[in-house]
């Protein structure tokens, strides 16, 4: 699998302040990053019969092109301390979401630490997210 582009988008949701009429930011309630890159995942045949109203098969030009696919992640998705359990993970989430379905991504995936219960919790039951892959690092 090779990755050919990458584009990037944040969420932000701020606490604004209104007591003096004239709104400011309060606090940062938490953020939310997530990339969409294009990866080449093995090859297809194509075959252009070069415009040829009834071609024969000596008409026909075949040729390997790569097959490519949008793949989003979520990284970076933070809520203060003061915000968590407001259900503004769960807003975040479906709005980073919507963008990488609103630009064609086809999968989505996160990396998280396996003991962060909040994380695992937040994706495999609200957004069905499965365990694929529980890598262990050598220090
Ligand atoms: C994980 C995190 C993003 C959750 O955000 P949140 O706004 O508190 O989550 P929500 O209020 O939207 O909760 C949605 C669901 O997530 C799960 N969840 C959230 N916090 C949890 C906790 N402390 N323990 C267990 N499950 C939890 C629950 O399933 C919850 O649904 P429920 O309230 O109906 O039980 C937040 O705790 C956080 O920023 N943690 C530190 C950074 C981090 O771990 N980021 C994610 C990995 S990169």
């Amino acid at each position: 699998m090779s990755m050919e582009e990458e584009v990037e988008g944040i969420v932000v949701i701020k606490e604004l302040d209104l007591n003096n009429g004239t709104p400011s930011v309060k606090e940062i309630g938490g953020v939310i990053r997530g990339c969409i890159k294009i990866v080449t995942c093995g090859k297809k045949l194509l075959c252009n019969n070069k415009g040829v109203e009834n071609p024969t098969s000596e008409d026909f030009d075949p040729k390997l092109v790569p097959v490519c696919r949008k793949v989003a992640y979520i990284l970076g998705l933070r809520i203060s301390l003061s915000h968590t359990r407001r259900g503004i993970g769960l807003k975040l989430v479906n709005k980073i979401e919507e963008w990488f379905r609103k630009n064609g991504a086809e999968y989505s995936y996160i990396a998280t630490e396996v003991d962060n219960k909040a994380s695992i919790n937040l994706f495999t039951k609200k957004f069905n997210y499965t365990k694929f892959y529980t890598p262990s690092t050598l220090v």
